[in-house]
């Protein structure tokens, strides 16, 4: 499918926070129960529409294993969105992402949108309340959402609210779209798309998908 941007995603956090299931419901709808250790970095794309426009958001899932940390710091380079994920029922997941978001701030831009992620919403015995990853994300200037990999509770969400707000970025000037130092490659021109025309209308109000 032709698309008017590509942006480059990491999803960083813990071992077991369950990003990989928060990749895994994104690209494909699916939820694994066992914990598959990643291995380095695992990758995976999807074609969404957002703010109208058809986009492809291409996603690095890092490896939460201090072992591997290394080998996933070099993919934070270019990233212009992040997903930094801690577990709900794990207080220690919550208490690591400072040093999360240090590492990111040190290896991705400046311009770089992050959306710190509490998962695993679906658990009944919470470590962490929403209040205070709401607050922590305020005070520190990221945007924050709750999801369940398992109910695929915001997947979608995750990603897509992360997309809109890199393409208002886009709009107001913030990034010098010559460069793909960024982490966003420009598509086919937007009047060649046919913005506005009918054809390439979502199929609901935030994002509707195409299955490439
Ligand atoms: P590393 O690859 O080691 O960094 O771990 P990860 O963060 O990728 O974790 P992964 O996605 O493999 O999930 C770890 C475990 O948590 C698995 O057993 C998942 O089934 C489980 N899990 C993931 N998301 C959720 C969720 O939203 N709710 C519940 N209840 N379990 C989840
Ligand atoms: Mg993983």
């Amino acid at each position: 499918m032709a698309y008017a941007y590509m942006f480059k995603y990491i999803i960083v956090g813990d071992t077991n926070v369950g990003k990989s299931c928060l990749l895994l419901g994104f690209t494909d709808r699916r939820f694994r129960a066992d914990h598959d250790v990643t291995i380095g970095v695992e990758f995976g794309t999807r074609s969404v529409f957002v703010d109208d426009l058809p986009m492809k958001i291409q996603i690095w899932d890092t490896a939460g294993q201090e072992s591997f940390r290394s080998i996933t710091r070099a993919y934070y380079r270019g990233a212009t969105g992040c997903l930094l994920v801690y577990d709900i029922s794990r207080r220690e997941t919550f208490e690591h992402v400072t040093q999360w978001l240090q590492d990111v701030r040190n290896g991705c831009s400046s311009k770089t949108t992050i959306m710190m992620v509490g998962n695993k919403s679906d658990l009944p015995r919470r470590q962490v309340t929403y209040e205070e990853g709401a607050r922590f994300a305020k005070e520190n200037g990221l945007s924050f959402i709750e999801t369940s990999a398992k109910t695929a509770d915001n997947v979608d969400a995750a990603f897509l609210e992360t997309a809109h707000e890199i393409h208002t970025s886009i709009k107001n000037g913030v990034f010098d779209l010559t460069c793909q130092s960024h982490g966003i490659k420009v598509g086919m021109p937007l009047n060649i798309l046919g913005a506005g025309d009918d054809k390439i209308k979502p199929q609901n109000s935030l994002a509707s998908t195409c299955a490439c």
